[in-house]
């Protein structure tokens, strides 16, 4: 766990929302510029989880430290893209002028140089390939262009982490796949470590070193082909799962079929997986 290539390290969290257990006893750590996947179906704890590693949410049991230090005080450490940010289309922001954002923002009051803004804004610009609508108005941008306008933003001041929420959903398959390829190309040239939160792991299987798989508040994690195992994702949801691999994606089902009572009908849409 103190591996001095350990930039998050979380340690027997737990947390209770209104009363109610969310996560029970999660445990991970990722080591710099490391790839994660965050998975886990609607309500199982993702974005629970990426609010309690960012201080937002407090914990009932355990530990989290940033950088060898604990999670309370280290916001400048970690860049973070929320899930479902709604870009209005009449907002008067340009595309570099929100990546600029996310550099004053940890530096409120402080009278750092237009010019050197400007600089490191246009190799966020470049970074993210997004210098052709770096003057276009966000709201008019898609929905790819966006989520690359995003990640520029969380990366400006240079984080150790990158949290990001689900940013994959409500893009296209070419979309996806391009935002995929970026995550892993400034995961490499920035040496970031990057956890991503998805409810279909497909997209990710070619550039993931671990999984987080979240379900009934607990997780599995480790490799993928360590964790996306029938015996493993059985224990953890508590009935029979089956793990199909086919055409180099995988399919996590509701399976067993012996005894069809025995599994809540809506699990067989909740843990698909895969349909293309
Ligand atoms: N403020 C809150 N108060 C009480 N319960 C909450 C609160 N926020 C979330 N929950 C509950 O906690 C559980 C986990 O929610 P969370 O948003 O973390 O899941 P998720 O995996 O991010 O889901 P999704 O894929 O839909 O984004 C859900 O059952 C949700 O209803
Ligand atoms: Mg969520």
């Amino acid at each position: 766990m103190n591996h001095p290539e350990t930039i998050l390290s979380v340690e027997k969290i737990s947390v209770s929302l209104q009363g109610r257990p969310i996560l029970d006893n999660i445990n991970f750590d990722l080591a710099k510029a490391e790839f994660c996947g965050l998975i886990g179906a609607n309500g199982s704890g993702k974005t629970t989880l990426l609010r309690t590693i960012l201080g937002f949410q407090p914990h009932t049991h355990g530990t989290i430290n940033i950088d060898h230090r604990p999670n309370t005080n280290t916001l400048k450490s970690v860049g973070y893209v929320p899930q479902k940010i709604q870009l209005e289309k009449d907002l008067p922001l340009r595309a570099r002028d929100l990546i600029g954002l996310g550099w004053d923002g940890h530096r409120l009051g402080l009278p750092w140089p237009s010019r050197k803004k400007s600089i490191l804004v246009d190799e966020m610009l470049h970074a993210v390939n997004a210098e052709a609508f770096a003057d276009q108005r966000v709201g008019d941008l898609s929905g790819g262009q966006q989520q690359r306008i995003l990640i520029a933003h969380a990366l400006i001041h240079r984080p150790k982490l990158l949290l990001l929420d689900e940013p994959l959903a409500n893009l296209d398959i070419r979309a996806v796949a391009e935002t995929v390829a970026l995550l892993n190309r400034v995961r490499i040239d920035f040496g970031v470590a990057i956890l991503i939160s998805a409810h279909d792991m497909n997209p990710l299987l070619g550039v993931v070193d671990k999984i987080i798989y979240l379900a009934n508040g607990r997780a599995a994690y480790g490799r993928t082909n360590e964790v996306v195992r029938t015996t493993v994702l059985s224990e953890l949801y508590g009935y029979h799962i089956d793990v199909i691999r086919v055409h180099g994606r995988v399919l996590v089902i509701a399976g067993g079929h012996t005894d069809e009572n025995a599994i809540p009908h809506d699990h067989h849409q909740d843990h698909v997986e895969a349909i293309p």
